[in-house]
């Protein structure tokens, strides 16, 4: 409509006044990954945050976790989260009063942390992962013991793949644990050859019956380089936007229906236009907590460089 397209000029305009580079997550509406200036999983994002020298303004296009990320590796820029509310349910299952009980109960155990979770309990924490670099992460470490918080499904993978012992958090996101082993058997009868791809944050039995488990971002590269012309995808639908522009020739299907992420679906093209003008909603993190929530992201982006 004339109208988002007014918005998109404005949007641009803006942008260079404030001298500010727009970060879009791969689940954010399509109107909003079209006019990001770079879209990426949270590692991928994270590291372009750490990376930005010529941008004085951060928009970050996402949920809260990942703009108060951007802000504690860049703290001398101004980070704006368009959407005060979008948040992460799954980040919200764990705080770091809790975290630090847990690590009363195992004093031995190297306490690796999920990116979706809070700065307070990143500051309480050894490293950061996210769920591109998970088992690498783990499989790193010199400990025996990992205590891997908050995410279950994501720690229950981990487990999985690596001889130590790792010590689960209940955590979980509602989204993906939607989608539950009954789906396939619907799925696999109507396209039989297409190969199921999904994200770690799913159930076990979910994951254990898929072809392929990745991050978004390696769920769009295992799709691109894929010789299948039809693929179902198990993540948030907001995937399909870069998966059907990248892959003209390929079809996509969802797994579940269920797969949307209330929080990533907040933000609006007004929204953006409204944090540039109104430099709204300025993400910050107290130096206590930065500093150390800082040392965990650090030691993750070392490891992935
Ligand atoms: P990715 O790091 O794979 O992009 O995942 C982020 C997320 O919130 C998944 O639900
Ligand atoms: Fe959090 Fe799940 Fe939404 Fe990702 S999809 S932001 S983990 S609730």
């Amino acid at each position: 409509t004339s109208e988002s397209v007014d918005l998109v000029q404005k949007i641009e305009n803006l942008k260079k006044e404030r001298n500010a580079i727009i970060l879009a997550h791969n689940y954010q509406i399509d109107e909003v990954q079209a006019i990001a200036d770079y879209t990426g999983d949270s590692l991928g994002l994270s590291q372009k945050a750490a990376d930005i020298v010529d941008a004085e303004v951060i928009v970050f296009c996402g949920v809260d976790f990942m703009a108060e990320s951007a802000a504690i590796l860049s703290p001398h820029k101004t980070v704006l989260l368009p959407e005060q509310n979008a948040g992460c349910p799954m980040a919200a299952m764990i705080t770091a009063e809790e975290l630090i009980m847990k690590k009363k109960e195992y004093p031995n155990a190297t306490v690796v942390c999920y990116v979706n979770s809070s700065a307070e309990v990143k500051a309480e924490s050894d490293i950061c992962c996210t769920s591109s670099n998970a088992v690498d992460i783990v499989e790193s470490l010199d400990s025996d013991q990992i205590l891997f918080v908050p995410d279950e499904n994501l720690g229950h993978y981990v487990s999985q793949r690596t001889d130590k012992d790792v010590v689960l958090w209940e955590g979980r996101c509602i989204t993906h644990h939607r989608v539950k082993a009954d789906d396939f058997e619907k799925v696999k009868e109507a396209h039989p050859k297409a190969p199921i791809i999904v994200h770690p944050e799913c159930r076990p039995e979910v994951l254990s019956a898929a072809d392929y488990v990745g991050s978004t971002s390696q769920i769009l590269k295992f799709a691109n380089e894929s010789e299948a012309d039809k693929i179902i995808v198990g993540t948030e639908m907001g995937i399909l936007y870069r998966l059907n522009n990248e892959n003209p020739d390929k079809t996509f299907y969802i797994l579940n229906q269920g797969l949307v992420c209330k929080n990533m679906k907040m933000t609006s093209l007004q929204h953006v236009a409204d944090a540039l003008e109104n430099m709204q909603y300025k993400v910050t993190v107290d130096k206590n907590i930065r500093v150390k929530a800082k040392e965990a992201l650090d030691r993750m982006l070392e490891f992935s460089k």
